[in-house]
């Protein structure tokens, strides 16, 4: 044996240590934080996406995050209702919900949404429990007024959220939670997921509060915003610039943040591995928003 001989470590090897290198200030920065995580309809509708979404919260609960799933499934509601020969209708991004749609909406987020990626996530190596807001009553809810004084029929506002037995979940298991509320007589409600995820992530001061959707984040003038302010986001909401869907989004960071969530980060749900990409890379995605000074009430 030579004296010179020396062990050669290809690149291939070493960029992976770089990787994980680079990952570990943003791994201690999570650490033990709560993180909630509202995941659209249309990142769920794929296989693979909802394969990377479970393997991502995966890894968050390996190294010490506590990642909480809310979800809707919009795209899903609509296609079992018209299936059923209902026709979805909406106001302002919410859906007018009667009874018949209260049935389905339930069907569809309790039934079916919730197990998958339940048993995906269980899949992935780490145990995740599914919860509806009616479970252990979970989301406290009561009717919702439309906008305009229009009635939305059985579309839930949340006014309470049983913190404890959440944190009693969250010990164990990744909960994933279903966006149904409930009042004291057992009335259930349809609650529109970006909302009732704010609620989770307000009533838990979540570090963070990561909305996956169907589009790079808030657009303008066919541009991504890429940092706004709480301030921001609400005078965008008032605005004509944001409609449909993204006007409950942005109403639900702004609530979060003055609940006492640090930041929210609005990011593309069809990009596969877009919450480890969000959380452990400086570079990020999507729209960032920050608490600012004031945040307006
Ligand atoms: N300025 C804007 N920037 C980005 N998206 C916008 C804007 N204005 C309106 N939108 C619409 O908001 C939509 C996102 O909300 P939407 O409710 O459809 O999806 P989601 O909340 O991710 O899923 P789900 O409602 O099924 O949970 C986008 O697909 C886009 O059509
Ligand atoms: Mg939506």
């Amino acid at each position: 044996v030579t004296l010179l001989a020396r062990t050669v470590v290809p690149q291939r090897t070493l960029s992976k240590v770089r990787v994980l290198l680079e990952a570990l200030p943003y791994m201690s920065e999570h650490l033990g934080r709560d993180v909630v995580i509202k995941a659209g309809g249309a990142a769920l509708a794929e296989p693979h996406l909802l394969e990377a979404f479970a393997d991502d919260l995966a890894i968050l609960r390996k190294v010490g995050v506590r990642p909480v799933v809310v979800h809707g499934g919009g795209p899903q509601i609509s296609a079992l209702s018209e299936r059923l020969g209902l026709t979805p209708r909406f106001e302002d991004g919410l859906r007018v919900t009667d009874a018949d749609t209260l049935e389905v909406a339930k069907m569809v987020l309790v039934g079916k949404l919730n197990k998958d990626i339940v048993g995906r996530i269980n899949r992935s190596g780490v145990p995740a429990v599914g919860l509806s807001g009616d479970d252990g009553d979970l989301l406290l809810a009561r009717k919702r007024p439309g906008p305009n004084g229009r009635d939305l029929g059985f579309v839930g506002e949340i006014i309470g959220v049983n913190v404890p037995l959440l944190r009693t979940v969250m010990e164990a298991a990744v909960p994933v939670i279903a966006s149904t509320g409930t009042d004291h007589q057992g009335q259930s409600y349809n609650v529109n997921a970006d909302h009732a995820a704010a609620a989770v992530a307000g009533a838990l001061s979540a570090s963070k509060f990561v909305l996956l959707t169907d589009v790079p984040g808030v657009m303008r003038d066919e541009e991504l915003v890429s940092e706004l302010s709480a301030g921001d986001a609400q005078r965008l909401v008032a605005g004509d610039e944001v409609t449909g869907g993204m006007v409950p989004k942005l109403e639900a960071v702004v609530g979060a943040i003055r609940d006492g969530v640090e930041r929210a980060h609005i990011i593309d749900g069809r990009v596969e591995h877009c919450l480890i990409l969000e959380l452990f890379t400086p570079e990020g995605l999507g729209t960032m928003v920050t608490r600012d000074v004031a945040v307006p009430s």
